[in-house]
């Protein structure tokens, strides 16, 4: 019974969990992007909340630290989104910590403030993920809007 509830509820974040495309420049993906409350793209990003997401990636090298770059584009205006401490990857690993080493399956989990200010658009949020070298470690594209909470 309880097993059947459980199954139940992860159908959907599996189902429909993988809501990412590919960053330019060839930059390696994720194998997988969830982002919570969110079935298919675009994700609504509530004014005043936080967006959760759970990012798998595979590294392909060694990785002493990580920081995640986040840039909005909006109406045609790239400009970078501050995460502030949130930035600091390596201190959201969840099961791994930094250092890593190459082909390390990991899980990272990403919050991102939808300060109440953020204009009501359309946007796509480039996440890049870079390591001590500014390489790119993993980087993904969500295509989403700004909502307010409804009520
Ligand atoms: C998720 O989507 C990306 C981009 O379309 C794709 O490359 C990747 O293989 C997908 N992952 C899964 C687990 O479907
Ligand atoms: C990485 O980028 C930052 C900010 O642009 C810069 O200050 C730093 O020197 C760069 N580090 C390396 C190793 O390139």
């Amino acid at each position: 019974m309880f097993r059947v509830l459980f199954l139940i509820a992860l159908v959907p974040a599996f189902a429909y969990g993988n809501v990412s495309r590919a960053c330019s420049g060839g930059r390696p993906q994720p194998t997988n992007v969830v982002i919570e409350g969110c079935t298919a793209p675009p994700c609504n990003l509530v004014r005043g909340q936080d967006v959760i997401g759970l990012i798998d990636f595979t590294t392909d090298r060694a990785v002493t630290s990580m920081t995640t770059i986040a840039t909005a584009t909006a109406l045609g205006v790239v400009t970078n989104y501050p995460l502030g401490s949130n930035a600091i990857t390596c201190n959201f690993l969840q099961g791994s910590s930094c250092p890593l080493s190459a082909n390390e399956d990991v899980t990272y989990r990403l919050t991102m403030p939808i300060l109440s200010i953020y204009p009501l658009v359309s946007l796509s949020i480039e996440i890049d993920l870079i390591d001590q070298n500014n390489n790119s470690v993993s980087c993904f594209v969500v295509d989403a809007q700004v909502v307010t909470a409804s009520k």
